[in-house]
């Protein structure tokens, strides 16, 4: 299903003006300037928006650095494509993992590198920053993750809760006292949460999202047909053919190649997408574990917002084919997959940034 907004609410790159209900007055005054950007720095991929241009960069969140003289060899989507394509002394590496920071110093090169690619050398001032947290980071990865930022290049940072800054993206109205229940499916987390009022009333991390699609992909042939492939092949597979539920499309072939794990020589396997199904419905049912604990513990009233205005399904996660339903048929609730899942946090860091919103800070630090 879609996420269809009323006429009046039309979602669009325009950023929808609310009142806001708290006070964040420390922003505006710099939003003029703009050399300032939104970040999301994720498991997966890093996206940046600039006020007035919309999304400026959005690259893979990986590295490739020479260990001997620690110097990058490639950052972003050139880096990614490298993943199991060198050898020592070349580490392709993602520096965030499960949303946090993994790599502090690896982190604050590539951020630095994606800054100053999205300013393309225009801008002398270092840039302010709306960067997405995750909202089950402790304050220490929350520390970590403000001072990779100013390390990287930037003057003032904020952090804001994805949950929040991806519902803003998305267009739902959080300023209002009325429960809202986002579901961001990214590459290494899931993350669902209540946003009532602009701020994040209830929240479940998991650390299962779209590199658990991939391994249980990766396993599945392992185990099956004893072929092992690599996780960008096994990305790949599930973009294109992977699927939550059942369907008469599930008997389509989908032919492959990969590494015959007994005698090492490549081999071609030919599987169908009702195995995918089968192989994602581990992850995907942790998935709906965690929703379930969320729906049992919130306050009812909170329920009966929900079940009015459904579930917002978000991040890239959201794409797969199926997953609405499958959510849908789990908890008989309305589930909307937003317009644009893997943009949805950037856009909201950059309304925030452009002052049409103003939720609560997380983190503020300069
Ligand atoms: N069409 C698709 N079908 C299924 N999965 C998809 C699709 N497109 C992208 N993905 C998956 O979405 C994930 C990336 O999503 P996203 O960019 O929202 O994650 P992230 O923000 O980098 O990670 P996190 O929020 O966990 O830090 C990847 O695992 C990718 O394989
Ligand atoms: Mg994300």
């Amino acid at each position: 299903m879609t996420y269809a907004l009323s006429p009046s609410e039309e979602w669009s790159r325009t950023p929808p003006k609310h009142t806001s209900l708290l006070g964040w007055k420390s922003v505006r005054p710099f939003r003029h300037l703009s050399n300032d950007l939104g970040v999301d720095l994720g498991t997966s991929n890093t996206l940046i928006y600039s006020p007035h241009q919309d999304i400026v960069l959005q690259e893979s969140s990986t590295i490739a650095i020479h260990q001997w003289t620690h110097t990058p060899i490639a950052v972003g989507n050139t880096a990614r494509q490298l993943h199991g394509r060198t050898s020592a002394p070349v580490r392709v590496c993602r520096p965030v993992r499960n949303g946090v920071i993994a790599d502090f110093n690896l982190t604050q090169v590539m951020l630095q590198s994606f800054i100053r690619k999205a300013q393309q050398g225009t801008h002398i001032f270092r840039p302010r920053l709306v960067l997405g947290c995750s909202c089950g980071a402790t304050d220490i990865e929350r520390e970590a993750l403000t001072e990779a930022a100013l390390e990287a290049g930037a003057r003032e940072v904020v952090l804001v809760d994805e949950p929040v800054a991806a519902a803003i993206g998305v267009g739902l109205p959080i300023d209002k006292p009325k429960g809202n229940l986002i579901i961001d499916i990214g590459g290494g987390t899931t993350e669902t949460a209540i946003v009532c009022s602009s701020q994040v009333v209830d929240s479940q991390v998991i650390p299962i999202a779209g590199d658990r699609f991939n391994q249980a992909i990766i396993d599945y042939l392992r185990q099956t047909y004893q072929v092992t492939i690599g996780e960008l092949t096994a990305e790949s597979i599930k973009i294109q053919y992977g699927t939550a539920t059942d369907s008469a499309a599930n008997d389509a072939p989908i032919e492959m190649v990969g590494i015959n794990v007994g005698s090492g020589l490549p081999q071609r396997l030919v599987i169908n997408r009702g195995e995918l199904r089968d192989a994602l419905s581990s992850p995907l049912h942790q998935i709906a574990i965690s929703l379930l604990n969320i729906l049992e513990r919130i306050n009812p009233e909170l329920v009966t917002d929900i079940a009015e205005r459904g579930i917002m399904l978000t991040g890239g996660g959201a794409l797969l084919v199926g997953i609405d339903t499958y959510i849908q048929e789990l908890t008989h609730l309305p589930v909307h997959v937003a317009q644009d899942p893997l943009h949805s946090v950037v856009l909201g860091a950059g309304y925030i940034l452009q002052g049409n919103h103003e939720p609560q800070v997380v983190f503020k630090a300069a």
